[in-house]
């Protein structure tokens, strides 16, 4: 008989469903004995001890639904040794119910900072098994995450959309993508959408060589620009400032990246532009047939090393290959897209600025 706790922890993403199917499939098909314990809204249920038991049924029909099953919420890694607003000691309740229940394991799906707090569990003498979800793509050790992929397609389709309203006005338009810190979904989503420029966190950008972009464009007799900006997009001078600097200009700013660039591009050239944010529609809806595949495939290896009693792993992908890796080594790190990566060398050939 294994005991497994399970929950889903961070911003959603499209296959969580689909991951956590395929850990319970693969177990349940081997013919072990198992019970499922889902944790209600992330961590938070684990420390409330809030939760549903789940039979196979439960995992059934959920392949292609969006969201997540177990609801989810933010427990941020900084506050974990804070105590709840009842005075609980965060991760002392999170071991006191494991062990209450009596847990062979708990199975994580979550990205950057989920990982952080997974890790710390394992520090403290849990078995943990970990999932890599996020749209973002920005979780080091594994080449690629679930969710990802599902978010390329909704990102490549607004900047579709966009780019026959922005031919028909002769407009600038910028189309501002979700991605934390990292630029790996504007990059995708932005070439695939035909983006004329691709504004990345990675590769600090230059108004100037953002406009003069838009004006070879225009002399070239292309009537419109399609910008695609990460959210987390950030200018030559704004690159200069310190850590601390550039918190506190943040938090000051009103407007997100987009609005400033817009701002800037009308104030110079005096040519309409128009800003659209897709948001969490990124997140959103089933998951692509891509996400829904590797998700499985992921959620399999997970139930095979829980068969193995083998712990302490995030189930990842390194050149094509579904791979254990090391908890200890995913957590705290962020995988950048390299400014000088092929696919960047390969993008600036087919004449996409990077404002650099
Ligand atoms: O990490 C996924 C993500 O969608 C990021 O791309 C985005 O910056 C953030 O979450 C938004 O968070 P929230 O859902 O808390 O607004």
């Amino acid at each position: 008989m294994k005991r497994i706790g399970m929950l889903t922890s961070g911003g959603d993403c499209q296959a969580l469903n689909a991951a956590m199917r395929g850990v319970v499939k693969t177990l349940t098909f081997s013919g072990e004995d198992v019970e499922v314990y889902g944790f209600q809204d992330g961590y938070k249920g684990l420390i409330y001890c809030n939760f549903q038991m789940l039979t196979g049924h439960d995992f059934s029909g959920i392949l292609t639904k969006g969201g997540t099953i177990l609801g989810t919420s933010r427990t941020p890694f900084k506050l974990l040794d804070e105590p709840t607003p009842e005075g609980l000691d965060k991760v002392a309740e999170m071991k006191r119910n494991y062990a209450k229940l009596g847990l062979d394991c708990l199975v994580i799906l979550g990205g950057n900072g989920t990982h952080k707090t997974a890790n710390r569990l394992r520090e403290e003498g849990l078995n943990i098994v970990t999932l890599p979800k996020t749209i973002d793509n920005d979780l080091w050790g594994t080449d690629m995450t679930f969710g990802f992929q599902s978010a390329v397609d909704i990102a490549t389709n607004a900047i579709d959309c966009i780019h026959t309203t922005a031919s028909s006005h002769g407009r600038v338009f910028i189309v501002e993508v979700m991605g934390h810190k990292v630029g790996w979904l504007t990059l995708n989503a932005g070439m695939a959408g035909g983006a004329d420029i691709i504004l990345l966190p990675e590769i600090p950008y230059d108004i100037d060589k953002v406009i003069e972009k838009i004006e070879e464009r225009d002399k070239n007799g292309s009537r419109f620009t399609i910008i695609a900006v990460a959210e987390g997009a950030i200018s030559k001078d704004d690159a200069k400032l310190s850590k601390k600097e550039y918190k506190k200009k943040l938090e000051k700013r009103k407007v997100s990246v987009s609005y400033e660039i817009a701002d800037e591009i009308f104030k110079r050239t005096g040519r309409e532009v128009r800003v659209t944010v897709p948001g969490h529609m990124q997140r959103g809806g089933s998951p692509c047939p891509y996400d829904r595949v590797f998700a499985s495939r992921l959620g399999a290896e997970a139930g095979k090393l829980i068969l193995q009693g083998k712990y302490g792993f995030m189930v990842g992908y390194k050149n094509r290959e579904i791979v254990r890796v090391e908890l200890a080594d995913v957590a705290g790190k962020l995988k950048y897209v390299d400014p000088d990566a092929s696919i960047i060398k390969e993008a600036k050939l087919l004449g996409i600025s990077f404002g650099d």
